[in-house]
């Protein structure tokens, strides 16, 4: 999976779907509803493609942790271990 996700962000001439769909991992389409999965959608929601994937995983930890509170973060992130969390926030961050 790492392997085509590399392919697909190194071919810059492969069009915005097509990375955007790059085999997302589970759990990821939890989030894709609220969070675009592009940076060339607006939304009224705080952006999570492209930004750095440490900062969405401390993101989500605070959340749960109810260190940071949210309206809705708080309770979405009680679902999701540090292991979805991460492979979700690594993916998030290459999306573009
Ligand atoms: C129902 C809509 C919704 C879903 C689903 C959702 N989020 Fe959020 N997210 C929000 C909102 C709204 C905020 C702003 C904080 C709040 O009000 O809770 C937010 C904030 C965040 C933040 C902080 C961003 C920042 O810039 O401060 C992160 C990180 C985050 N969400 C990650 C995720 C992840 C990862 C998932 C999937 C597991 C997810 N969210 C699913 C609506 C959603």
């Amino acid at each position: 999976m790492s392997k085509s996700l590399a392919a697909a962000i190194g071919c810059a001439s492969i069009t915005v779907a097509a990375v955007a769909s790059a085999e997302p991992p589970a759990g990821a389409a939890a989030c894709s509803g609220c969070h675009p999965a592009s940076t060339h959608v607006t939304s009224p929601v705080p952006r999570l493609a492209g930004r750095d994937g440490a900062a969405i995983v401390k993101a989500m930890q605070d959340f749960r942790s109810g260190t940071r509170a949210g309206t809705v973060m708080d309770r979405i992130a009680k679902g999701f271990t540090d292991e979805e969390m991460q492979a979700i926030a690594a993916w998030y961050a290459t999306q573009k």
